[in-house]
């Protein structure tokens, strides 16, 4: 693994700029306090939204929002889009708290990744580096997704991150993980598949077969195979687990370093 260090950005009263931390270490032990609270409270489907609500916020054509961790200032989190995401936020408070040396930015994408391993799903490789906004660059609202609407307007949000077809795809498979919570986005309170807490490839099983009534169906999701391009793609990845997680992996990444240059 690469070896790189994380300056302390705070300079204590005495003057002195606390000693740098070797990056691999603030790693792991961030990860271990993910672990151990997943353990304690299964809240990983809300740390994934979290990070994509964070990251999502990207804009290719201005290059501004990103990955972050805008997210947590009182502007942005208000947004209707984050609608529950301020108990994720506080979640991981006290572990910020045991890591301060990692940026709020890192530890949301990292609470994501951790969480989608620890669900079942795929190992997604995490680089460190990213850049705490300040307050200003607080995004305005109306970036991220509606979920009433369909391919037209999926393309357009996704595009403007730089992401394609394939990845608008890929990346709505996290709905394998969680539910909607009708006091958050106003949606029924059901999940996705049978399990929300396992990280598989299931929102596509039950997407194609579509017989299930507990189960939720947004207009976005359906969205998904309103084409025959798009709708092989839904096939392949409900045939094959390990495809979906290794081009969901490459996905992922590439969500979680929007706006960074890491
Ligand atoms: C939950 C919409 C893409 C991850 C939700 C909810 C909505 C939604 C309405 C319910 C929120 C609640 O009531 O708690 C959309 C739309 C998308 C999209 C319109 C456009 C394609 C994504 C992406 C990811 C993601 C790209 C991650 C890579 C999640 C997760 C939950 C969720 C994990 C469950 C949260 C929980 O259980 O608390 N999404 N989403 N979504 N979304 Fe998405």
């Amino acid at each position: 693994p690469r070896v790189r260090s994380v300056r302390v950005a705070a300079r204590g009263s005495d003057g002195v700029v606390a000693m740098a931390v070797q990056a691999p270490e603030l790693e792991e032990k961030a990860r271990a306090e993910l672990k151990a609270l997943y353990e304690k409270t299964p809240c990983m489907p809300i740390m994934v939204r979290l990070a994509w609500h964070d990251a999502g916020t990207y804009r290719a054509a201005t290059n501004t929002g990103g990955a972050n961790a805008s997210i947590r200032y009182g502007p942005e989190i208000a947004h209707g889009a984050n609608a529950g995401l301020k108990i994720a936020i506080d979640l991981l408070e006290p572990i910020k708290a045991k890591v301060p040396e990692m940026s709020y930015a890192d530890l949301f994408q990292l609470a994501s990744v951790v969480g989608i391993e620890f669900g079942g799903g795929p190992k997604i490789p995490f680089k460190m580096g990213r850049k705490d906004a300040t307050e200003e660059e607080c995004t305005e609202d109306g970036r991220l997704p509606d979920a009433t609407q369909g391919m037209k307007h999926l393309r357009e949000v996704f595009y403007g991150m730089g992401l394609d077809d394939k990845e608008i795809l890929l990346l709505s498979g996290a709905h394998t993980f969680g539910r909607a919570h009708s006091d958050r986005s106003g949606f029924e309170d059901k999940p996705w598949t049978k399990k929300p807490l396992d990280f598989d490839n299931t929102y596509f099983v039950e997407l194609l077969a579509n017989n299930d009534p507990s189960l939720l169906r947004l207009v976005s999701d359906e969205a998904l195979m309103s084409e025959e391009e798009l709708l092989g793609l839904v096939k392949l990845y409900a045939e094959d687990k390990e495809a979906f997680f290794k081009d969901y992996s490459a996905a992922h990444v590439k969500l979680s370093e929007l706006g960074c240059s890491l």
